[in-house]
């Protein structure tokens, strides 16, 4: 399909009163959205691919971030029994099958063609019960205080309204619910020591700046995140009840390549032990997971 473009003029709800759930089904929940026109650049990947994600060599360091996110993520939500779980931003959808399989209720939101296909791959292979809807996280098409729980993982970066998918998220949930969001930090402690690193070394060498380090955003983010960042754009819509941190020093020159050669389970040591810290140090860890419920307790 392309790309789709909002107007911020324009914002307005899809009419979904008429439904139980209100869950669209994949194919009509998209030519629902309104204000698919303007060209403001915020736009929607409907063909993103997770393909490039993971680097050809994935180190140590990145596969413990990896692991750990989606372990203390899913751990945060801790689904019961017919809880309504939705998914916003799923892409394969791996988390709301997990989730599915502990009991919740669950729903995964993408606006991706081809993620909502290996959703459904995945879903399929693994049996897991999960409604899988195509739209986007700033229209969430689904009724104010339909949810027990929302969770949105590495994804609110790449939302082309991440302030109007937080105002989203605090309605769809029940004035109990919780939403739990895991995010990269790009203020943490390895960027940090990365960038100044390099910028020391250019500088010596007198070489100009150059964008493209990993440190920086990349082209598929639509917001630079870090622990204040995300506190200014929570805090409107939700209480934080807890930030925890994951990792501390992904980022750091040397320190993947480091970690590769040292025997595996002295690594697993070292991430370990960097990860205590990091757990009560959200500001400076590689993600950040914070677990917070909406601040307006009435679901009109
Ligand atoms: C890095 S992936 C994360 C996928 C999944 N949550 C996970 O942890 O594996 C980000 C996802 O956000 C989706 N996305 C991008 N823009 C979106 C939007 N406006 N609304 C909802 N999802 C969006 C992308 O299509 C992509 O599947």
């Amino acid at each position: 399909m392309g790309t789709i473009y909002y107007n911020d003029e324009s914002v307005v709800k899809l009419d979904t009163s008429q439904q139980d759930i209100n869950r669209l089904p994949c194919d009509q929940a998209l030519p629902h959205c309104p204000g698919i026109m303007s060209n403001n650049n915020k736009s929607v990947d409907l063909d993103w691919d997770d393909d490039h994600v993971l680097p050809a060599k994935v180190y140590p360091d990145v596969a413990h971030l990896f692991r750990r996110m989606t372990a203390v993520t899913i751990g945060a939500v801790s689904a019961v029994d017919k809880e309504c779980v939705l998914d916003i931003g799923c892409g394969r959808a791996l988390d709301a099958a997990e989730l599915a399989v502990s009991g919740g209720h669950c729903f995964g939101l993408e606006p991706s063609g081809r993620m909502i296909s290996r959703a459904r791959e995945h879903i399929s292979k693994n049996g897991a019960a999960v409604s899988l809807t195509r739209g986007v996280s700033a229209h969430l098409p689904f009724r104010s205080g339909s949810f027990h729980k929302v969770i949105c993982k590495g994804a609110l970066d790449h939302f082309a309204q991440p302030d109007l998918a937080i105002a989203e998220m605090a309605r769809v949930l029940k004035p109990e619910g919780k939403a739990v969001i895991a995010t990269a930090n790009f203020e943490s402690l390895g960027f940090r020591a990365g960038r100044s690193l390099f910028a020391l070394v250019r500088a010596l060498r007198r070489e100009r700046a150059d964008n493209g380090d990993f440190w920086q955003i990349p082209e598929d983010h639509t917001i630079r995140l870090d622990y204040d960042t995300l506190g200014g754009l929570v805090k409107p819509h939700f209480r934080i009840e807890r930030s925890i941190g994951i990792s501390l020093l992904v980022g750091l020159p040397g320190w993947s390549s480091l970690l590769d050669r040292l025997p595996a389970r002295v690594s697993a040591m070292c991430l370990s032990a960097l990860d205590r810290i990091a757990y009560r140090l959200p500001s400076l860890s590689n993600v950040i997971v914070i677990s917070c419920t909406p601040r307006n307790k009435s679901t009109a």
